[in-house]
């Protein structure tokens, strides 16, 4: 039987894989690993009363969890960094937005993440994730680089409008999940 699954030793392996050379490649590696038993993951996770938590963040990583609500979407927004995101529970929707050349956004692509899938993004990417099980949606998300010191955007999904990243706009976006 595999060892109980320790949010600790990952934290700390994930820091090592972030300071080495290939970083976004050697973390995705590490979540893939990880995410390949994803309900040793969900036993071993304590149960967390906040919807995000910082586990770690410097310069060169932000390694958080984060739990989706079911029926919830995160506005368009982007990370300026790489990002390797790992589910253990729930289900996920990622939908990709591109400039539409006038000074709009477009949906370019979707992709559905499931308990054991690792999903790489770039640092231009701008996505935002729809929980689309009716349990909450969990991950481990591995930034290269820190995200909370990082100025970044929201994105009107209509008018393509970029916002400064704050709670206040955030909860502005924010509507229920078209599907
Ligand atoms: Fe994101």
């Amino acid at each position: 039987m595999a060892a109980a699954f320790d949010i600790t030793e990952l934290v700390t392996a994930l820091r090592a894989a972030a300071a080495g050379e290939n970083a976004a490649k050697a973390v995705r590696a590490l979540l893939e690993e990880t995410m390949a038993d994803p309900a040793r993951v969900a036993a071993g996770m304590p149960d967390y009363p906040e919807n995000d938590i910082i586990f770690h963040e410097d310069e060169a990583v932000s390694i958080w969890h984060c739990r989706f609500m079911p029926g919830t979407t995160v506005p368009a927004h982007d990370h300026k960094m790489s990002a390797v995101i790992g589910v253990y529970a729930g289900r996920e929707r990622n939908d990709f937005f591109q400039s539409d050349g006038k000074g709009g956004l477009q949906r370019s692509s979707a992709t559905e993440v499931s308990p054991g899938d690792v999903l790489s993004i770039g640092p231009s990417a701008i996505h935002s994730v729809s929980c689309i099980s009716d349990t909450p949606c969990c991950g481990i998300h591995v930034y290269l680089g820190n995200l909370t010191d990082t100025e970044r955007s929201l994105f009107n999904p209509d008018t393509g409008e970029a916002l400064a990243f704050t709670m206040d706009n955030y909860e502005k976006l924010q509507r229920p999940d078209q599907g």
